[in-house]
């Protein structure tokens, strides 16, 4: 199957002004502390489980009056967390992913966890996308899909199922944005760091001048993983175009991830840069859909 030619002229400049200025802050912090109040949700457990919950309760609330948005959990058969989607449905079955992954992990499963940048931060992003385009009453063309990946601490387990699932279903997905990490300012000199490996070129490119044109005062530049380190690797082993727009330079990155001190705290107890990632992901949609 050839792959689909994606158009990546930006042509939507005020519908993403619009929605770039409706980004609060103070909501994506919430979700943090919501979010970072589970033990854990560690993917086998009982609270890994209740956080995935509380995240279909709260995108089904955010679109409650919508008949185009559907709300869906993916099953995962060897494990009880489950993957959670928000479908935005548009007249063509084209896709666009905004993704993270909704799993915490310090070492065993019933250990403290509760990954606030590692990646309640990704997802309390992906909310504010979520809240912003309901409020502005978007109405996409293609169809948007918003996922929080179980199981992606233990080997991006529950993206790579997603990723073969829309594959095997002959989806076409025009482009992923993965977000993992978006609120720890590590590097003075940068606000958004884009990885190169298992990644995109052109659409990195294209991510590089939707900061360059709707976020100017933001600094942005490349680095790499050096491995899969995320679910745009499972996207990426499809075929399908991914890109990871991270909130440090590697080196800078935060160092209490993995432990019982990703906390909030470690980010200043704000959410103010998560909020520029939430921008980006608003442009990303918005101009990509059309
Ligand atoms: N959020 C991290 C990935 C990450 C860490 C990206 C540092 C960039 C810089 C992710 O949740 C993670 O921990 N991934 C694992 C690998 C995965 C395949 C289990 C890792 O990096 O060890
Ligand atoms: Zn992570």
């Amino acid at each position: 199957k050839k792959a689909t030619f994606v158009d990546y002229t930006l042509r939507s400049a005020d519908t993403v002004k619009k929605a770039i200025d409706k980004v609060v802050d103070v909501r994506i912090e919430q979700d943090i502390i919501h979010l970072s109040s589970y033990k854990t949700r560690h993917y086998k457990s009982e609270t890994g489980v209740q956080s995935q919950q509380w995240l279909f309760d709260k995108w089904s609330d955010l679109s409650k009056h919508r008949s185009d948005v559907e709300i869906k959990f993916f099953d995962h058969k060897n494990y009880p967390q489950p993957s959670v989607m928000f479908v935005l449905k548009g007249a063509s079955s084209e896709a666009i992913v905004v993704g993270g992954h909704g799993d915490s992990i310090a070492g065993w499963f019933s250990k403290t966890a509760p990954g606030a940048d590692d990646n309640a931060s990704g997802i309390a992003t992906i909310t504010e996308i979520i809240n912003v385009l309901m409020e502005t009453n978007f109405k996409p063309e293609k169809t948007i899909y918003f996922i929080s990946y179980a199981a992606e601490e233990v080997g991006l387990l529950g993206s790579k199922e997603i990723a073969k699932d829309f594959k095997s279903k002959g989806i076409d997905v025009l482009g992923v944005l993965q977000l993992d990490m978006t609120n720890f300012k590590g590097s003075d000199d940068y606000d958004i760091v884009m990885m190169t490996d298992y990644t995109n070129e052109a659409q990195n490119t294209f991510i590089g001048s939707l900061i360059d044109e709707y976020l100017p005062t933001l600094k942005w530049g490349y680095d790499k993983c050096g491995y899969g380190c995320s679910d745009h690797a499972s996207w990426h082993g499809e075929g399908f175009p991914a890109s990871v727009p991270f909130e440090a330079k590697k080196r800078n990155m935060n160092r209490d991830i993995h432990s019982s001190r990703d906390t909030i705290s470690r980010s200043n107890g704000n959410a103010t840069h998560a909020a520029k990632f939430a921008k980006l992901g608003l442009a990303y949609v918005i101009e990509l859909d059309r």
